[in-house]
């Protein structure tokens, strides 16, 4: 009875222009390993279920890259979108269409743009809240100890209060979707919140119902059509109701919510590429601090904690130039103080306002 559904229609803009519309990061292979991030996702959940029970969800622009790069995946298996409307709307989509197939799924949802480092250990999360919640009327989040003041996650505070099933699962009592910096700091310092890994676990009946509960204008929108999910009228009906939902991320929407949150710490690392400082930290640096992909034809004068990531074929050089990030693909070049790099997306919607 367990599912997996992934999410992988972000566009990615923090990373342009590496990562750009019509091949956003989830499709690239960012650390020269051989395997994109969504292959390593999709690899990740074959030892938690079948693969037939692997959902991938997705704009439909992405349909083909998702058929090339995963070929063993059916058309059933591709939910394809027609807008971009956040992660609410693609998780009430997934999970009332996989409630269809099998009413008693516990279904793992998972974003398509992360690294997992110790693969054992992310088993062994995902199946002991798999557990918990295909017993319990219960949203369960996997909660990271955090190590800065990110503003790009979710935090969450618990209470000591246990599931009566599994001790290790506590109640959530905040959950604070994108605080502002100062807030931030504030849950670092107290050093009582974990960030929110966006994995969430959780049975098909209690997604829905808190869907029921929390954004009932947006189920109202999918249940009416339920019936016509895995059945030839799924895409007429998607494409129509995708044009009714609001813009909403799942945090916003729900989790911030909802009463029956519980959080499983842990402990695997795990890295969100959210960012190009998320990427300077995994990667091997120099003895000042820079951090170059690919490193041959770079040659650095007087430079230090510099994020570098540019075509294999492009001599640079670098002379004076400290914390920046260097960043060129496809004849475009990005070049910005580290400590800024949350304006990358304020720069996308300026470049695609003028071309
Ligand atoms: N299908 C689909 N449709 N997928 C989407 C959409 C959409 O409209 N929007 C985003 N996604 C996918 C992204 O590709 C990514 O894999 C995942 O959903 C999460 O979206 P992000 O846009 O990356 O979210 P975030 O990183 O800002 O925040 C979320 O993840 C953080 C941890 O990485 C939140 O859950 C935070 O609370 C959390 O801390
Ligand atoms: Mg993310």
């Amino acid at each position: 009875n367990f599912y997996a559904l992934i999410m992988a229609g972000g566009v990615g803009s923090r990373f342009w222009p590496v990562s750009r519309t019509e091949h956003p990061k989830q499709f690239i292979d960012f650390f020269g390993v051989g395997k994109t991030l969504i292959q390593s996702t999709y690899e990740r959940f074959l030892s938690i279920c079948p693969p037939e029970n692997i959902f991938i969800v997705t704009n439909e622009i992405y349909s083909d890259l998702i058929k090339s790069q995963i070929p063993e995946i059916t058309d059933n298996q591709i939910l394809a979108e027609p807008l971009l409307r956040n992660t609410a709307p693609c998780i009430a989509y997934g999970c009332l269409k996989i409630a269809e197939l099998n009413p008693n799924a516990t279904i793992v949802v998972a974003p398509s743009d992360h690294t997992i480092a110790d693969l054992e250990g992310f088993n062994k999360s995902i199946e002991q809240a798999l557990k918990a919640a295909s017993e319990n009327d219960c949203l369960v989040t996997l909660g990271i100890k955090p190590n800065r003041p990110d503003t790009g996650y979710g935090y969450i505070q618990h209470t000591d209060h246990v599931l009566n099933t599994d001790k290790d699962l506590h109640k959530v009592k905040t959950f604070t979707e994108k605080p502002n910096l100062e807030l931030a700091k504030s849950f670092l310092q107290s050093g009582d919140f974990l960030w929110n890994a966006g994995i969430f676990i959780w049975s098909a009946k209690a997604i829905l119902k808190s869907f029921e509960k929390h954004l009932p204008d947006m189920y109202e929108i999918f249940n009416s059509g339920r019936n016509d999910l895995n059945t030839k009228r799924e895409k007429a009906f998607i494409n129509n109701a995708y044009f009714q939902c609001t813009n909403i991320s799942i945090d916003f929407g729900i989790m911030e919510k909802a009463d029956n949150v519980y959080v499983l710490p842990a402990d695997f690392g795990w890295s969100d590429l959210g960012t190009w400082a998320s990427i300077y930290e995994m990667t091997d640096k120099d003895y000042v601090g820079n951090a170059v992909i690919p490193s041959e034809q770079v040659i650095m004068f007087d430079s230090s904690n510099c994020m570098v990531n540019v075509p294999k074929d492009k001599l640079v050089i670098l002379n004076g130039l400290h914390d920046f990030i260097v960043v060129e693909n496809n004849n475009m070049l990005l070049i910005c103080p580290r400590d800024e790099e949350q304006r990358v997306k304020e720069f996308v919607a300026e470049v695609k306002s003028r071309y």
